[in-house]
């Protein structure tokens, strides 16, 4: 029996990360800000010198705003080793991989991975999408295996949910947990299913906001306006996807939708298809929803306030049913469910907490509203919120 169940991960653990891309580089920085030790591989031609410039970019930014002192700067430099080969895993006590989203290319590395480290070292996936269970089949050891999945960018977003696969051992998930939060990182644990928690409950921030549209109802702009108003929200859900990369974003809810047995509650919209083939990717590309090149007009809001706040509770509504059903189906707890929600996309509240606030009968009665008036699947209320509706029960 290898003896990694015991290991414990502290700031003397090597760490080695695979994929030195947009994630891979902030959890090394992460990483050796912590304190420890790492390594960093990448296949890419000149990701070496892509990883250490941006490094770079990034410490003298902290310094320059007083963050960080020159001294720690130097100290989180020389922490980091970017590696051209998988031999120098081998002492690693935790190597996290953060490459291409692809499942056999995760297989792959893993297998080399195994044949090189100790038997003692803990194995990682920032996978966002892919069961672990399933990349965890091909290490001779699955029981050391977990999920730990940052959110964009790793040095700025707290969140971390940790995921364990259908073999990881309950200690594995424990030490691997006390790393990254020793890291300075709010951790939460997601039952290995698609989108985990963040991914999944955000669904219909998205999908409700582009159907409120589809239906005519009210314009891009509008919707933004409502649900930063009466939602709270930093962002609107168009604003939000121009920000995030309107191809990624419906990536995101192709793969949720297709990984639930294509459940309409995650359907992707033809609005957002139609974005990404006219590459009208968001930000990245100078227009997605709206337009972002220079001298160009924000479009105005209808500022109707009756209007205002009937869209921006059918989607807050959506999103609550969406972390009740989480709740219900034991995704994760009541706690780490507002805590992924508010750490992980900056949501004003958490939305369990929410639900309390509006009444859940208020709740459950607005899912059925939309049930009668649509007759689709997508808008069945949880069996979560009926029960709690027959015992009157709140979640807090
Ligand atoms: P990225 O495309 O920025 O970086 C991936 C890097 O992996 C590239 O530098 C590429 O050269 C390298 N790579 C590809 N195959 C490799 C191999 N066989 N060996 C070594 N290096 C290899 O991608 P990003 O965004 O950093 O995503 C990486 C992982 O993190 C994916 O699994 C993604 O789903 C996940 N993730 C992404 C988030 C995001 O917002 N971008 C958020 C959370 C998780």
């Amino acid at each position: 029996m290898p003896t990694t169940i015991n290991q414990q991960l502290s700031t003397k653990s090597k760490v080695g990360i695979i994929g030195a891309g947009a994630m891979g580089s902030g959890i090394a920085e992460v990483a050796a800000t912590a304190g420890n030790e790492v390594v960093i591989y990448d296949t890419a031609v000149g990701s070496s010198d892509k990883f250490h410039q941006g490094l770079d970019k990034n410490l003298s930014r902290l310094v320059e705003k007083e963050k960080i002192s020159r001294d720690k700067a130097d100290s989180i430099k020389k922490n980091i080793h970017f590696v051209s080969h998988l031999d120098s895993f081998k002492e690693c006590n935790l190597v996290i991989e953060a490459i291409v989203e692809n499942l056999q290319v995760k297989q792959e590395i893993f297998e080399k991975i195994e044949s090189i480290v100790t038997d003692d070292c803990i194995l990682a996936s920032n996978t966002s999408s892919l069961s672990i269970t399933a990349i965890a089949a091909s290490c001779l050891q699955p029981q050391r295996f977990v999920g730990i999945h940052f959110f964009n960018p790793a040095t700025i977003m707290p969140l971390v949910e940790i995921i364990p696969g259908v073999d990881t051992d309950p200690q594995i998930l424990v030490n691997a947990r006390k790393i990254i939060d020793s890291w300075g990182k709010v951790t939460v644990v997601a039952k290995d299913t698609p989108g985990f928690i963040v991914n999944r409950i955000a669904r219909p921030f998205y999908g409700e906001a582009i159907r409120i549209y589809e239906e005519g109802f009210a314009d891009f702009a509008t919707i933004d306006w409502a649900v930063k108003t009466y939602g709270g929200f930093k962002m609107g859900p168009f604003e939000l996807m121009d920000f995030i990369g309107n191809d990624i974003n419906y990536t995101v809810t192709e793969t949720v939708y297709k990984e639930f047995w294509n459940d309409p509650r995650y359907k992707p919209s033809f609005t957002q298809k139609r974005m990404v083939e006219a590459k009208r990717l968001g930000r990245k590309s100078g227009k997605g929803y709206y337009d972002y090149s220079e001298g160009a007009i924000a479009p105005e809001p209808n500022k109707d306030e009756e209007l205002g706040q009937h869209i921006s509770w059918r989607i807050l509504v959506m999103l609550i049913n969406e972390a009740a059903d989480a709740l219900y189906l034991n995704i994760a707890t009541r706690d780490d469910i507002d805590l992924a929600m508010t750490k992980g996309v900056n949501y004003p509240k958490g939305l369990l907490k929410w639900a309390d606030e509006m009444g859940i009968q208020h709740c459950h009665d607005t899912m059925d509203r939309l049930y009668a008036e649509y007759h689709e699947d997508r808008y069945r209320a949880s069996t979560q919120l009926r029960k709690m509706v027959r015992e009157g029960k709140r979640f807090y």
